[in-house]
């Protein structure tokens, strides 16, 4: 049975494991698998937007609902991610830094059930290519709101500071599209 002080009790306690992201993907991947559960905990994911479950210094692990035809700016984390789709599917499309700046290094499709382990240097943008919302867990081996780190425009892929507000912004944006199109037949 999913619940969520139960998830990150289990998720702390992997924290203290020799590999921590790789005992933190596990628990992730036993998650996702069980969609109904997490929707009975956490209510069916039927809004864009983010909702942040357990944030200490060591953790975060955040709800993400993605609209349908969201397409999120390339960031980075800096600290790694277990990022588990219960819903929906994504398309991640990852950058890597040059001497000019980002360049693109390949992409890779999430369906329901699966898990993205990222890396602490990982750069990538996010996108929901479906009709429908897509739903996420995601956990990050840190402090998502306070560690310092970066985003990219996504036309001029020009680098600023990373601003959490910026993501709610994208996710409200595409969230109001998906329901005006939705409305409009
Ligand atoms: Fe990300």
């Amino acid at each position: 049975m999913f619940d969520i002080d139960g998830f990150v009790t289990e998720c702390s306690v992997a924290l203290g494991e020799s590999q921590p992201a790789l005992a933190v993907e596990e628990l992730v991947e036993r998650a996702v698998a069980q969609p109904e559960q997490i929707d009975a905990a956490l209510g069916t994911a039927s809004r864009g937007g983010f909702r942040c479950l357990h944030r200490s210094d060591a953790m975060t692990v955040l709800q993400f609902v993605w609209p349908p035809g969201v397409q999120l700016f390339p960031h980075d984390h800096r600290m790694w991610a277990a990022n588990g789709i219960y819903g929906g599917g994504e398309d991640n499309a990852f950058y890597r830094r040059t001497a000019d700046g980002l360049q693109t290094s390949g992409g890779k499709q999430l369906k329901a059930g699966e898990v993205a382990l990222l890396g602490a240097d990982v750069i990538h943008a996010v996108a929901n290519p479906n009709r429908g919302y897509t739903a996420a867990i995601h956990v990050y081996g840190g402090d998502y709101f306070a560690t310092p780190r970066s985003q990219w425009d996504p036309t001029t892929l020009h680098e600023q500071p990373f601003d959490v507000e910026a993501v709610r912004r994208v996710l409200d944006e595409a969230d109001r599209r998906a329901r005006a199109e939705d409305a409009s037949g």
